[in-house]
């Protein structure tokens, strides 16, 4: 004990405040009323337009995209849903005589989505291209013309899907309906109406051609919501007291996150990265509402899931959402929400999209790729492993660039994620800086090993890896590599755990 203290003491004069801690930090027991986390907490949202590039179709299958995918249920025992939708949901319209899967509209060529998405039958091979995945699939809720339409597009996604369609949703964001999909005066009530009427449509219309249980829908799909307080009265809580789904068709509350807009006027993309993605406490209180939220809707009974998100909204924001970075803003994000009872995280993906975890075909010069956000992910999904107990409780720390958690089974602590979110440039010469914990152990702690996300910087586009391993296309088109062997054991002496965390990155410490 003693010659510990003195071998830090002795470093600890060149480190600044705050980044050592003489007394070693004690751990948390769990919160009474924390519940297990799901296996598949780690989940994907992809953009409607662009699923059949992320899946491809019977003929052509997208095998990149199925092994990124089929890597979850190694690691976690279960594959993780997806659900297809999106902003292009409500611009899509099936045409049953379709030859093409798809026809994607451009308003401008280099706009990020198409402004009308026609698609066909062909459209749903996607769905058989990946394995056994449960989907939550999307319906247009924006399309007046005839009842007909929503019937046979409801109809042949239930047919088509069959046992792996886990959900419907009708509708994408709607609290930003008046007077962008209705008029300016449309209300939290006339939605309601309308949502309440179209989903009986749908679900009469799958009964017909689906007979058993009706699958039900997630819903309501409200976006930044807290960011639009100021100009509407529409809220959760105010839809669901206005009679929303009468008849209890939801089995999943769904909202989506984002930790801001991608439009000006933003700070340089390295700046912005620090200040609101690398940042425990611009984190916490982007979370606050959505927790509080969960709270307040708890009466419901339906699980809380954000069932789009990602870091910055429109599509993400190069130099800060397509770097290493993001992938701890995603490892911090979705711990703390999972420890708040956030069922499922369903991370938004779109073909060139620049928050995107991988690029799946070959777009705009761009090949197949995996990105940074991806081995985020994968660091979360091995921290909750194949255990149908997990329990996750955050471990304060005093800076806005740190943080760290514990993962309990049953009572037993298992696992500890500690991550350095202080910004690291690859391109800066000076030597990578590094922040020393000492953490203390319950007494069957005493043998452990390290697995390390890391990369070059915050900034890095490539060169990341989890435990040592490369997920990358240009090796093994996904499936893991291992591009770095040598095992790390963590340094416990008398129950007091001791790791050095380098600045921009993570370090995920198993008990053995
Ligand atoms: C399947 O995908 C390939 C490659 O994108 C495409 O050429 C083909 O037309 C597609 N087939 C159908 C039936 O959509
Ligand atoms: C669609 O229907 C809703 C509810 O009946 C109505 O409020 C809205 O104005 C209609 N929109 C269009 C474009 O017809
Ligand atoms: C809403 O605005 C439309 C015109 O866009 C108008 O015809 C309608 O009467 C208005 N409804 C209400 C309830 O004010
Ligand atoms: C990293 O580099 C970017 C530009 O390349 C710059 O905006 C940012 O301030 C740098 N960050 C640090 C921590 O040096
Ligand atoms: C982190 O976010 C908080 C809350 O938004 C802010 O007050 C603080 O300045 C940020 N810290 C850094 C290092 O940018
Ligand atoms: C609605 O259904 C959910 C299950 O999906 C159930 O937990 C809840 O109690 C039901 N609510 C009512 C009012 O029946
Ligand atoms: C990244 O990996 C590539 C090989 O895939 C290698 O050529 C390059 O030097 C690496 N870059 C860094 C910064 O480590």
């Amino acid at each position: 004990m003693m010659l510990l203290y003195s071998a830090l003491l002795g470093t600890a004069l060149f480190l600044q405040s705050g980044q050592c801690q003489f007394q070693p930090i004690s751990i948390p027991s769990l919160p009474k009323n924390s519940n297990p986390v799901s296996n598949d907490l780690q989940a994907f949202s992809i953009e409607f337009a662009f699923f059949p590039d992320y899946a491809g179709n019977k003929s052509h299958p997208n095998t990149f995209s199925k092994t990124l995918l089929d890597n979850f249920k190694q690691i976690t025992g279960v594959l993780p849903k997806v659900r297809v939708g999106g902003t292009s949901q409500d611009h899509s319209d099936y045409f049953p005589n379709q030859k093409e899967n798809v026809k994607l509209i451009y308003e401008k060529p280099t706009d990020d989505q198409p402004i009308q998405i026609n698609y066909g039958p062909g459209y749903f091979e996607s769905y058989h291209t990946l394995g056994d995945i449960q989907f939550l699939h999307g319906l247009n809720m924006n399309q007046n013309k005839s009842v007909q339409q929503l019937e046979s597009a409801a109809t042949k996604a239930c047919t088509s899907i069959g046992p792996q369609l886990h959900l419907f949703e009708l509708g994408n964001e709607w609290n930003f309906a008046p007077g962008k999909y209705r008029p300016a005066n449309y209300s939290l009530l006339d939605y309601s109406c309308e949502w309440n009427r179209k989903a009986a449509v749908v679900k009469a219309a799958v009964q017909k051609a689906c007979p058993g249980p009706f699958p039900g829908f997630m819903a309501p799909s409200f976006v930044l919501l807290d960011l639009a307080l100021s100009k509407t009265t529409w809220t959760a809580e105010g839809l669901f007291h206005l009679g929303y789904d009468e008849k209890n068709l939801t089995k999943e509350l769904s909202f989506h996150n984002y930790m801001g807009v991608n439009a000006p006027p933003l700070p340089p993309a390295g700046f912005d990265l620090q200040k609101t993605l690398m940042n425990h406490t611009n984190m916490a209180k982007n979370l606050a509402p959505q927790i509080q939220r969960a709270r307040n809707l708890q009466y419901l009974g339906h699980p809380f899931t954000l069932g789009e998100l990602n870091s910055i909204a429109n599509q993400g924001r190069n130099g800060e959402t397509n770097v290493f970075g993001d992938a701890l803003w995603l490892v911090d994000f979705s711990f703390w929400a999972a420890e708040h009872n956030i069922k499922r995280l369903h991370f938004h993906q779109g073909l060139n999209y620049r928050y995107a975890s991988w690029q799946p075909i070959t777009s705009k010069g761009v090949p197949p790729t995996t990105r940074p956000p991806y081995y985020g992910q994968i660091m979360v999904a091995t921290a909750l492993g194949h255990a149908k107990d997990s329990r996750i409780v955050n471990i304060p720390l005093s800076e806005d660039t740190e943080s760290a958690y514990a993962i309990y089974n049953g009572k037993r602590l298992s696992k500890l994620a500690v991550l350095n979110l202080r910004a690291f440039n690859q391109t800066t010469t000076k030597t990578r800086p590094d922040r020393k914990y000492l953490f203390q152990l319950p007494k069957h702690s005493q043998d452990a090993k390290i697995e390390r996300l890391t990369a070059p910087g915050s900034d890095a586009l490539q060169n990341v890896t989890f435990g040592g391993v490369s997920y990358g296309y240009g090796l093994k088109q996904g499936k893991p590599v291992v591009v770095d062997s040598k095992e790390e054991k963590a340094d416990i002496k008398n129950g007091v755990l001791s790791i050095d965390i380098p600045d921009s990155s993570a370090a995920l410490v198993t008990f053995l």
